[in-house]
């Protein structure tokens, strides 16, 4: 016979808890989470709550660990600017003054903290490699044995943002990788 366990999330309390997560991404070539250009962060958090949800899937690229010149050099700012996306620079010194100036990976901690302030626990999602929209079958990042899918960096950088979140108590999880694909015969490549 076939036995399924039943996997129970629980609290530190032993209380059952369900996870209604809903995605928010800041893999995209900027960086940063979306749409911070046009609400501020708490009330983009608070608006989640409101809508039923107690979770965010929040999507990072590989690089934001393994590239501390993008993580902790560029700002909010230089990332929009150098993206040409002027009107998102306004957008955010109007809505998030506060994010403007931040490096990006502290915009990003700024993010998580918001959500846990609002009582929102976080799945940081591995999305990809390089900033940018995720997926096509001929990402050079789509799996195992693409050029820019290097498994020692990404388990690196896997390691370095669970260090990075371990005392941040909102963070309940990570997905390790957004949708292994290609063109490859993959399932084969896994099971190596
Ligand atoms: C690291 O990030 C910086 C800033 O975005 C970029 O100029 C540089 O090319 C990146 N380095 C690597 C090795 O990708
Ligand atoms: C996390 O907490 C542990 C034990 O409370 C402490 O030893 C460690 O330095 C903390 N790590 C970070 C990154 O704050």
């Amino acid at each position: 016979a076939l036995i399924i366990p039943q996997t129970i999330i629980v609290d530190e309390k032993g209380q059952r808890v369900k996870l209604a997560c809903v995605n928010w991404p800041a893999h995209l070539q900027p960086a940063v989470a979306e749409g911070l250009s046009k609400q501020p962060l708490d009330s983009i958090s608070k608006k989640i709550v409101s809508m039923g949800f107690n979770c965010v899937r929040l999507t990072w690229p590989l690089d934001l660990m393994t590239n501390d010149t993008l993580a902790l050099k560029v700002t909010v700012k230089q990332s929009f600017e150098r993206l040409n996306l002027l009107d998102d620079v306004l957008g955010i010194q109007t809505h998030n003054p506060k994010i403007l100036n931040l490096p990006i990976f502290n915009a990003f901690q700024e993010v998580v903290s918001n959500l846990g302030q609002n009582g929102v626990m976080v799945i940081l999602d591995n999305h990809l490699t390089t900033p940018g929209w995720c997926c096509s079958d001929n990402d050079l990042d789509a799996f195992f044995e693409y050029p820019n899918f290097d498994p020692a960096v990404w388990a690196k950088g896997l390691s370095k943002m669970a260090s990075l979140f371990r005392n941040v108590t909102n963070v309940v999880g990570m997905s390790l990788r957004n949708e292994p694909r290609g063109t490859r015969d993959y399932p084969n490549l896994w099971f190596k």
